[in-house]
């Protein structure tokens, strides 16, 4: 496994970088709309932006670093910072990453978007960086994100698992899903 961080990536419509001063309210904003945020955020995020600019910048300082993964998404049409994307390494196995991550503003979704850009962040982490597998979960009532990683070749597995979202009172049982790398590049014909 090389750390290669959030290294620029591109297809044909997109350009995934790492984040950047100017997306950092962009990204807010995105998630300050409860539908887009309801079944990804699990921490908190303050209501005004100059309450949580120091939390954003904090993270920014470590958008480079080569072991963090996570990119905002750029849809190259409209040079605009549409979502973002991320996995993060896996605390126990330093070959596996873990609760993939991904939100895509309102306005731009069901357009393919979250499908290309997350073939593209899977392609670079199983044949770049050379990962061995993706362990993540989604809630069940969410099945844009779960049909999603069905989509990729991500497989269910028995397992079911409770989170607390930010925005939601109770927890909610969600789905668990792995890719290990060998099935991967089989579903895709690598
Ligand atoms: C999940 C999300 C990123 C999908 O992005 P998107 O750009 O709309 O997705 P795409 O248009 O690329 O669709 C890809 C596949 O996802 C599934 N999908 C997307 N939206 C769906 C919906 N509303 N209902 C059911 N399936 C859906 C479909 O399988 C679709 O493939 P298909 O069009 O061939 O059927 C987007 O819905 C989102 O930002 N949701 C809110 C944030 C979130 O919940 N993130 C996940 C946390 S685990």
């Amino acid at each position: 496994m090389k750390f290669l961080g959030s290294k620029v990536l591109e297809s044909e419509h997109l350009v995934l970088r790492p984040t950047i001063q100017s997306d950092l309210k962009v990204i807010w904003l995105i998630l300050r709309d409860k539908e887009v945020a309801k079944y990804y955020l699990v921490g908190k995020i303050h209501d005004k932006w100059e309450d949580e600019l120091p939390w954003q910048y904090k993270k920014l300082q470590h958008a480079k670093d080569a072991d963090v993964f996570q990119w905002s998404i750029v849809l190259k049409s409209e040079n605009k910072c549409i979502g973002q994307i991320s996995s993060q390494k896996s605390l126990n196995n330093s070959l596996s990453v873990r609760d993939v991550g991904w939100i895509i503003d309102k306005d731009y979704q069901h357009q393919g978007i979250g499908f290309e850009a997350a073939k593209l962040m899977l392609d670079y982490m199983f044949l770049e960086v050379g990962i061995d597998k993706i362990e993540t979960c989604a809630a069940i009532i969410n099945s844009a994100s779960w049909r999603l990683m069905e989509k990729l070749g991500f497989k269910r597995i028995p397992k079911l698992k409770k989170i607390k979202y930010t925005y939601l009172e109770d927890e909610v049982e969600c789905f668990c899903y792995e890719l290990l790398r060998d099935e991967y590049l089989k579903f895709w014909k690598y």
